[in-house]
This record gives structure tokens, sequence and C-alpha cells, in this order.
């Protein structure tokens, strides 16, 4: 855990959602993720891990409570400019080439036309597109896509980058890329928020770690602390005791 004593990345005060069928997805979560921190959400289908990160993100209404991001209302362009979103579904325009791609979600975060070419050529080299560059998202292979989503949350530099399932259906050597480029973000003071199904994924890169059911925070702690206090010898061997409860 970081001891930076910096306004935290991320507060969220007694967050519920109940979406409009009815249905609650989260119920009064309360979390604080420090800046600069690496910090992992794990949890099984349906626990309310995407709730919570659209809800950060305003990307839908939340029912009750507060999320603020570095000291501002989740709500604000400064939040907004904040953070790196690489979502789960992989949403691409279909009609934009990766240059494009990169280019405008640079001027929709404020970036001069030639700021935004000079970064989007950067992410091009760095995640390994540049030879796809005027190619459009659907002749993109898989992980190509999900490369393309890492490098436009990243074009405008948010200090807090969210990755929500960003190595699911990516090959072996392709996470391990996405591993080295992720820690190196890491290091340069970037906070990250993760989610994965990956333990071993969770257990390598985190911090700190969140289990969440139900819609509810279970624990949160180091991958040793939580080792420690549920008695197990794995991440693994955690999440199932925890899940079992
Ligand atoms: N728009 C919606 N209306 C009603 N219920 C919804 C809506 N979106 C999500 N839910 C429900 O909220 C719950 C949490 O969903 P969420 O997508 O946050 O889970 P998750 O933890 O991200 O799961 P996964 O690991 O499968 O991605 C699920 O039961 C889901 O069906
Ligand atoms: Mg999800």
């Amino acid at each position: 855990m970081t001891t930076s004593t910096s306004t935290p990345a991320l507060e969220l005060r007694g967050l519920t959602k109940r979406y409009d069928d009815g249905f609650l997805a989260l119920e009064d979560f309360s979390l604080t993720v420090s800046d600069g921190e690496f910090f992992g959400l794990l949890g099984p289908n349906g626990a309310g891990k995407t709730t919570l990160i659209s809800a950060i993100c305003n990307l839908i209404r939340t029912t009750a409570g507060e999320i603020e991001i570095f000291g501002h209302h989740h709500s604000t362009l400064e939040a907004r400019r904040m953070i790196g979103l690489a979502e789960q579904d992989i949403n691409l325009d279909r009609f934009l080439n990766v240059e494009e791609t990169l280019i405008y979600h640079g001027g929709y975060y404020g970036m001069s036309r030639a700021d935004a070419r000079i970064r989007a050529k950067e992410m091009m080299e760095v995640f390994d597109l540049s030879s796809k560059a005027q190619t459009a998202a659907p002749k993109l292979s898989g992980g190509m896509r999900r490369r393309l989503l890492l490098a436009r949350a990243l074009m405008h530099e948010p200090r807090m980058v969210i990755l929500d399932e960003p190595t699911a259906g990516v090959d072996f050597e392709l996470r391990m890329e996405l591993w080295r480029y992720i820690r190196r973000l890491h290091r340069g003071g970037t906070t990250i928020v993760l989610t994965t199904h990956y333990l071993e994924e969770a257990e390598e890169l985190c911090e700190d770690i969140a289990l969440i059911r139900d819609g509810r925070l279970l624990a949160r702690d180091s991958a040793a602390g939580l080792r420690a206090s549920y008695g197990a010898d794995s991440l693994a061997d955690v999440y199932v005791k925890a899940m079992a409860l």
C-alpha cells in the first residue's frame, strides 16, 4: 500500500446503485484508493465491478453516495480528464481507423490536433499498432483491438487508469506485454484500478485487492494480508473461501 498523504486518487462513500428495473447492484460501497496505488477489484460475474467503474466514470446515475477523483466530484470536467477508461466491452467506432480513433479521442479531451497526432504516433509505437494505423477497427484482430482500447484510454495521459478486464481473451504473449506496460505506467506514478478474473494476475500486479460480491465489499487488503486473514495458501484459496461465506 502506498504511504502517500496526498489527496486520494479515488474516494467512494456509501455508493449505492439501484438500476431502473429495481436491481440493487451496489450497496453502501465505501473505498479509498491512494494516489499512485495499483489496485485490484475481484469478484464473480455479476458482482458489480463494471457497475462500480461506470459509476466512477459518471457513465451511469448513482442512487446514493459520493464519488471523488483526486478531490474532484466525479461529474466535473477535471475529474473526467484525470481518468482513462478501458471498458470491458470493446467499444471502438467501426468507421474510424486506428490513428483516427486515437486522434479523435485526444480531441474530445481538449488536446490540440498537433499534440494528438504526436501522442497517437507514440501510442501506436508502444502498442505495436503502427503498421495498422490506417486500418479500420473491424479489420483488427481481437488482441489488436484490446491494445487499441488501452492506447485510447492513455491518449490524454490520465492520472488514473481504470482497466476492466484488459486481458480477457488475449494470448499469453500479449498478456505479458500488457503487464509490462501497465507496470511501467504504475512506476511512472499513474494510479491503476484493474479488474480481472485471473487471480494470479491480481496477485502478481496489485498492491491492494478488494473482494466484491453481490454489490458489497467483502474485504480489502494486500494479497499477503488477505492470505493471512483467510488462512489461505494462495489468492485463489482466499477467493474460494471468501465467496463461499
Ligand atoms: N442496465 C442494467 N439494468 C439492470 N441490471 C443491470 C444493468 N447493468 C448491470 N446490471 C446487473 O447488475 C449486476 C452487476 O453487473 P456488473 O456488470 O456490474 O457485474 P461485473 O462484476 O462487472 O460482472 P462480470 O465479471 O461478469 O463483468 C448484474 O446482476 C447485472 O445483471
Ligand atoms: Mg464486468
